[in-house]
């Protein structure tokens, strides 16, 4: 039987060593969380790194690891700490995260990273080679592997790749910046079909392949060679009924044995509200500006001083990248000086938490909250908004979304602001708690219809229909 083998960067576990013993945990961020679903329900492999360096495992620890994840029908690709520093703390997140997110400042372009990208690249490729038979399709993930489909295509012309970025893909007069344009758009290539999180990143992606390849580029198919490639947007959904499902759960169980619960029920009343704000910890989020905009908004308004909490939950990410350290190192001294300016000794305006929370607790909290405060600078989708609004049971809550977020696309019910508008953030912010319970139900049900309906399951599938459409239009070109 034919499989699908995804392809990522990151497995949907991620392992560490505590004690000499191993330590299994699952992986964070929206590629993981969302493809976890569609992983579970197929038949097929996913091919990543397990999160560890290959010199930290000896025989045995190794062997241990490779049954754990094979147990979850994952293949890992071993990389060094070498590998680690250059190609995903290095090329992957100096260059081209930064880029892609339009932090031109904060993008490195070093010749060295380059070459580790490549050799990445290609070690992934090995693996895939060593997994793939006839018929199987590959689909890979993410900007960590923008060569990949190449690579693959060169070897075995006539798999059937699949592509999809789960970030943003800049405008062509960011993009053309990029020292190695070229390379990276002709790896993109060896893709079948491409796919993108919204129509916007989709037509800044057709026209760098027109003006950089100078390749002919009809509607949303390129044709390079002998072979057409057809380019299309996916907005990447979420598994919703488990979010319901989960919510409905904790909201119908006692609360004797769930602390974090009632410790949240115990500051949440009808004159005393929480804003939930939830991120991995990465200056794409636009954290310190919320924290900000925040102060800016109880000095604007000051009625809601002892009324408003601001609960923000930053899971670590990257953190040998120095840019992370300085976000986090701000973030600190942030949340330090305004609950030094505003606490008393009934409340403090922002409750922070810097670590990874289970599934369980964030379910508490997304339904705890009146307000969820999503407001990156920039983001491809963000899961957590439709996180926040599958959980909401009642349908009540009012979801804040930043315009620079894809998932802002698809939901025009939210209350969409400009991050970096204070003015906009707290009048939206105090529009939000005062919303009558009639509105927010009227907006919250258009914004479940649309999840439920588009989940991520629907996503998968329409992404492989669309894949096995373009194979199909492949075999008549062929048949030709
Ligand atoms: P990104 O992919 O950039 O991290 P998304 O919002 O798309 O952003 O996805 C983040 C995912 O990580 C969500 O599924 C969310 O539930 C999960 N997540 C974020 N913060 C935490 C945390 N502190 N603990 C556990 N899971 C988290
Ligand atoms: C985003 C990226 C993913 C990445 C995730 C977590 O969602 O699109 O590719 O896996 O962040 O980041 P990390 O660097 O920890 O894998």
């Amino acid at each position: 039987m034919n499989k699908t083998i995804i392809v990522s960067n990151r497995l949907p576990l991620q392992v560490s060593i505590k004690n000499n013993s191993l330590k299994i945990i699952p992986s964070v961020g929206g590629l993981a969380t969302g493809m976890k679903s569609v992983h579970a329900e197929g038949n097929g492999i996913w091919i990543g790194w397990s999160g560890i360096p290959e010199e930290e495992l000896d025989s045995a620890l190794s062997k241990e690891v490779a049954q754990e994840i094979q147990k979850e029908k994952c293949v890992s690709v071993p990389l060094s700490i070498k590998d680690i520093e250059e190609y995903y703390e290095g090329f992957s997140n100096k260059a081209l995260w930064p880029l892609f997110h339009y932090f031109m400042e904060y993008t490195e372009f070093k010749e060295q990273e380059w070459e580790a990208y490549k050799r990445v690249n290609q070690k992934f490729a090995e693996v895939i080679l060593e997994n793939i038979e006839d018929g199987d399709t590959v689909w890979v993930h993410d900007y960590q592997l923008l060569l990949l489909p190449q690579l693959i295509k060169d070897k075995k012309p006539n798999t059937t790749i699949g592509f999809f970025l789960h970030i943003p893909f800049p405008s062509y007069e960011i993009f053309r910046t990029f020292p190695w344009r070229k390379e990276i758009l002709t790896g993109m290539i060896g893709a079948d079909l491409l796919g993108f999180h919204t129509y916007d990143y989709e037509r800044h992606f057709l026209s760098s392949v027109k003006r950089i390849l100078r390749l002919e580029v009809n509607f949303n198919q390129i044709s390079y060679q002998d072979r057409l490639i057809m380019v299309d947007s996916f907005p990447m959904g979420i598994d919703y009924d488990k979010f319901y499902n989960a919510a409905l759960e904790h909201s119908s169980t006692p609360q004797e044995n769930r602390e974090f619960y009632q410790r949240l029920q115990e500051h949440t009343s009808e004159d005393k509200k929480l804003i939930l704000s939830i991120d991995r910890m990465d200056y794409t989020k636009g954290i310190p500006n919320r924290i900000k905009a925040f102060e800016y908004f109880l000095d604007k308004f000051p009625e809601y001083k002892e009324k408003a909490r601001l609960v923000m939950l930053a899971v670590p990410s990257r953190s040998n990248v120095p840019q992370y350290q300085k976000l986090k190192r701000e973030t600190d001294e942030l949340v330090g000086r305004i609950n030094g300016k505003f606490a008393t000794v009934s409340w403090t305006p922002i409750w922070y938490f810097y670590r990874a929370l289970s599934f369980d607790d964030l379910i508490d909290l997304y339904i705890s909250s009146d307000v969820a405060l999503i407001t990156p600078i920039r983001d491809g989708m963000n899961l957590v908004a439709k996180e926040y609004v599958a959980t909401r049971t009642k349908s009540d809550g009012v979801l804040i979304l930043s315009e620079m977020a894809g998932a802002s696309k698809e939901m025009n019910e939210a209350l969409l602001i400009n991050p970096n508008s204070f003015e906009d953030f707290a009048d939206n912010l105090k529009r939000a708690l005062c919303m009558p319970l009639d509105e927010q139900q009227k907006r919250m049900k258009f914004l479940q219809k649309r999840l439920k309906r588009y989940n991520v399951e629907k996503w998968a599938k329409e992404f492989l229909a669309s894949l096995e459409t373009t194979k199909q239009l492949k075999g008549a070109i062929i048949a030709k």
